[in-house]
């Protein structure tokens, strides 16, 4: 049968699909030994010709089936042992073929055809901008060739690519060269051989015309690694910092986690069309060119930034991911949350570590909260999906991450190194599961780690609540803890969870309260600084506590919870001029900020006149003006909670209220800060060169965030100094800073800064996508229509995910004001979308669908219009499994 003929929405589920459950895990019958393909590419019928030897396993039924996974494909032959199979001996349909009455130990031969310029999808073989490409994490391998697509099947591959010549000069797949030559016809091949074994999920093929640039890197070990780094010609020049941030994981990686790389070459390929940031193929990643090119004119200091973590992060799944892999897609944090730990880790050693963690707290408690708190709440090791891609989430990424941070925060660094050690050599070329990772943890650390297993099981975001009292006479301190998880979609009732509490007790002159730890007894876990709450309640007291202290709860957020602190703004007040910690004592002003803005919101409700504590303003004025603090931290301190976690804090959101009342503070802020906010911006706005180092990040911030402030204020001042800003400064983060502060005021300067932007970067896709986006985050009235002006601009396409993200994901997530328009005009807008996008590529569809799913949240008249158009899409035939979950999820939910 061929399945090329029919389109894509064609061959999607006509009726509920199946779901996958994780109780329902059984090991593969047959065990790959070899795997050999052969790929001749063609831009419309590419044929891959694979060998497979494959082993029954000791344990399996000799009647087994050999089942294996197939879509979009057309399969042109089949052998078994040489003999080409009688239809009547398998069964084919659209996901898989089936062959029965087979020996123990055999060959099979297995000839497909596909057409990389139809697909999409970006999943399987495709072209981008002119260059064949794969993407097999999770289930895309399918997309080539027929094969037991499980990460659980693991074997060597030796993988032939054929094309042509002239076109395709660059051809690539994982491990090392072993041959290359020139057939008659204009085309040439190479021969890769990957050494390690691999699931499918990590195969990879790249041909183009692709340009390099190489560096090398000599391992622990004395071995010389060639690093090379592939991309179209005209962007050669963007590869400095990529190729730099990849010796920096290297070496990280070894003096940290003394984890050696294992290939004679590392390849990295920048491509324009891609589903996600990018993947740790084995020896060949793939990433999108946005998160691996970067020059000063064209990137900002948050490019690079996140260039150098997440190639960092897919260095890191060499050892975290590809060595170790996953038993089945359930186990994904296995890879994905320690992955992130060590990226997070590695970002905090190389810049600024407070830095790191708020803005690492600010991603969960923006994203990863509120999925906890919706229909699509999952535990980090979920337990059932229909589409896997659905569950590559915020939970099992960031709270994963949270999740092994724990873990390290109880065993402490040398116990979690041990444990980490352990997990590597016991499980090398393995594909195990969480609780394997957690078992190895405990046998190197002789703890128990049962309830802490919880972690991975429940999902819901646990909440503290916090009851102090002091006895002065007694110079007695006690503190109780009440821990409580609300009920999540499928888990009504949880078990208390093992959660490992950093504090601090600090007196009248800021100092910390001494000796108050060693009197901890109900402390039973390492180190000596950290509390275990384990029970659904619990009490400790300290003795010798000579005066009234303030509690310092969570340092370091040290676990993935809401602490409720029973304080009051002065109290909070207090904490942020003085904690020692610096997490907490920018945590403080958040939660100060926090409590004036709900107060404000009801105010607002209320008609009250809106009026901001002066004592607020002189909490700000006095960070500003405080000399001793990284002024990054100084930034992080003077920025107000995103609106999306304010909106968190609200029982109904409204989000025109929310957007108002952080209008006023800013205003306030602004106009009786003006001199400082002045000051700050002349001091720190020093014409240096372009430097990626922490300390001029740090200054740039803080001048940008000055330079917001001040336009919030009526002065034509204030605006020639931004439109210099955006006119003469010669790296783009301060021009995008100058044109992002343009772009949320309704003056003329801001549609002439975005002309004059486009003409200046209309040849480059990168800084295209960036004007793209800011315009769609633009909160001013009538986003909803530029976006869609910007729809039918010349340069945007509804296939390249970026563009998407960019315009259309970016309005719909970042900018509530709009989308939430009482009209319902936003909502419809992003229903069309994804019914749109749904037959192009699912994935991307399903993710932008989101935006819809915590519907619950809002006003009945808002509830109603969202819910028309999630039932409009649920209803809709021939829906790819991808959106059919969201949409069913969020209207169960
Ligand atoms: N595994 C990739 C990473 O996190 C993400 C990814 C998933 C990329 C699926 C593509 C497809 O490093
Ligand atoms: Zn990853």
């Amino acid at each position: 049968m061929t399945t090329l003929e029919k389109t894509e929405a064609e061959s999607l589920q006509a009726v509920s699909p199946r779901v996958v459950y994780l109780n329902e895990y059984k090991k593969p019958d047959y065990q790959l030994d070899s795997v050999e393909l052969r790929f001749e590419l063609d831009e419309t019928c590419t044929r891959v010709y694979s060998r497979l030897i494959f082993r029954r396993a000791p344990e399996a039924d000799a009647q087994a089936p050999l089942k294996l996974d197939g879509s979009h494909l057309e399969l042109r032959s089949l052998k078994l042992n040489g003999e080409t199979l009688k239809p009547d001996s398998y069964m084919l349909d659209d996901e898989q073929l089936l062959i029965q009455n087979l020996p123990k130990n055999f060959e099979l031969e297995v000839g497909t055809h596909i057409n990389p310029q139809a697909n999409t999808a970006l999943e399987g073989l495709y072209l981008s901008s002119g260059m064949f490409c794969t993407q097999c994490e999770a289930e895309g391998f399918r997309r080539i060739t027929y094969f037991p697509d499980r990460p659980d099947v693991m074997s060597r591959y030796s993988v032939t690519v054929v094309a042509d010549k002239q076109k395709y000069p660059v051809l690539l797949s994982n491990g090392n060269k072993q041959d290359a030559g020139e057939l008659d016809d204009g085309r040439h091949w190479v021969r890769w051989q990957d050494p390690s074994l691999k699931p499918s999920y990590l195969f990879a093929l790249v041909a183009g015309d692709l340009a390099s640039r190489e560096d090398s890197f000599t391992t622990m070990s004395g071995r010389k690694v060639s690093l090379q780094l592939f991309t179209e010609a005209e962007n050669i020049h963007k590869c400095e910092h990529a190729l730099m941030s990849l010796k920096q994981a290297m070496k990280w990686d070894e003096d940290t986690y003394g984890r050696e790389y294992d290939l004679d070459v590392y390849m990295i390929v920048a491509v324009n069309d891609f589903n996600m940031g990018a993947m740790e193929n084995k020896g060949l990643n793939v990433f999108n060119a946005s998160c691996v090119l970067a020059s000063s004119e064209t990137a900002t200091d948050q490019d690079y930034y996140r260039i150098q973590s997440i190639i960092a992060h897919e260095y890191f799944h060499n050892w975290s991911g590809n060595r170790v892999t996953c038993r089945d897609w359930f186990q994904l944090s296995l890879k994905e949350g320690f992955t992130v730990f060590r990226d997070q880790t590695f970002s905090a050693d190389l810049n600024s570590p407070a830095v790191q963690r708020i803005d690492d707290v600010n991603v969960l408690r923006a994203h990863q909260f509120s999925e906890d708190a919706g229909p699509m709440a999952h535990p980090v090791r979920p337990d059932h999906y229909i589409e896997i891609s659905n569950f590559y989430t915020v939970t099992v990424y960031n709270k994963g991450a949270e999740v092994v941070r724990m873990l390290c925060n109880i065993l402490g660094r040398e116990g979690f190194r041990k444990g980490t050690d352990l997990y590597f050599s016991r499980h090398d070329g393995q594909a195990v599961t969480t609780d394997d990772f957690v078992k190895a943890m405990e046998d190197a650390n002789t703890v128990d780690l049962n309830q802490f297993r919880n972690w991975y099981s429940q999902a819901g975001t646990p909440e503290l609540v916090i009851n102090e009292n002091y006895n002065a006479d007694a110079r007695l301190y006690s503190l109780t803890i009440r821990q409580h998880c609300p009920p999540t979609p499928g888990q009504v009732e949880k078990k208390p969870y093992h959660i490992p509490l950093a504090m601090g007790l600090i007196g009248i002159n800021g100092k910390a309260l001494s000796s108050i730890l060693e009197n901890t007894k109900a402390n039973t876990a390492k180190p000596e600084h950290m509390l275990a709450l384990t029970k659904p309640e619990q009490h400790w007291t300290f003795s010798g506590v000579d005066e009234k202290p303030v509690l310092s709860l969570g340092r370091g957020f040290t676990a993935p919870v809401k602490i409720l602190l029973p304080y009051d703004n002065e109290a909070l007040a207090f904490l942020f001029a003085h904690d020692p910690d610096e997490f907490n004592r920018w945590d403080a002003g958040q939660k100060l900020a926090i409590n004036i803005m709900l107060k404000l919101i009801d105010d607002y409700h209320t008609g009250k006149d809106l009026r901001l504590e002066a004592s607020f303003i002189e909490a700000y004025r006095l960070t500003l003006n405080n000399k001793d603090l990284d002024k990054a931290l100084v930034a992080q301190a003077l920025s107000l909670p995103s609106e999306s976690y304010l909106a968190d804090q609200c029982e109904i959101v409204d989000v025109d209220a929310i957007h108002k009342v952080r209008e006023f503070i800013r205003q306030q802020l602004a106009e009786s800060l003006a001199d400082d906010w002045l000051r700050v911006y002349e001091e720190n706005d020093v014409n240096a060169t372009y430097h990626f180092s922490a300390q001029d990040m740090a200054q740039r911030s803080l001048k940008n965030l000055c330079l917001s402030y001040l336009l919030e204020q009526d002065n034509g001042k204030h605006r020639q100094r931004c439109l210099s800003q955006f006119q003469n400064s010669d790296n783009m983060t301060d021009v995008l800073a100058a044109l992002s502060i343009f772009n949320q005021h309704d003056m003329a300067e801001r549609q002439q800064a975005l002309d004059a932007f486009y003409d200046k970067w209309q040849h480059d896709r990168q800084v295209v996508e960036k004007w793209f986006s800011i315009q769609a985050g633009s909160s001013l009235a009538g986003a909803l229509k530029r976006v869609q002006t910007l729809m039918r601009h010349p340069v945007f396409s509804i296939k390249n995910p970026n563009l998407v993200r960019s315009l259309i994901g970016r309005f719909c997530a970042a900018n509530p004001v709009n989308f939430h328009l009482s009209d319902g005009s936003g909502y419809r807008y992003l229903a069309d979308q994804v019914l749109a996008l749904d037959g192009l590529n699912p994935q991307i569809a399903a993710r932008l669908l989101q935006s819809l799913s915590r519907w619950r949240r809002f006003d009945t008249m808002r509830q109603i219009l969202m819910r028309e158009q999630l039932e409009r899409i649920a209803g809709h035939p021939g829906l790819s499994k991808d959106v059919y979950e969201i949409a069913s999820r969020s209207l169960e939910g």
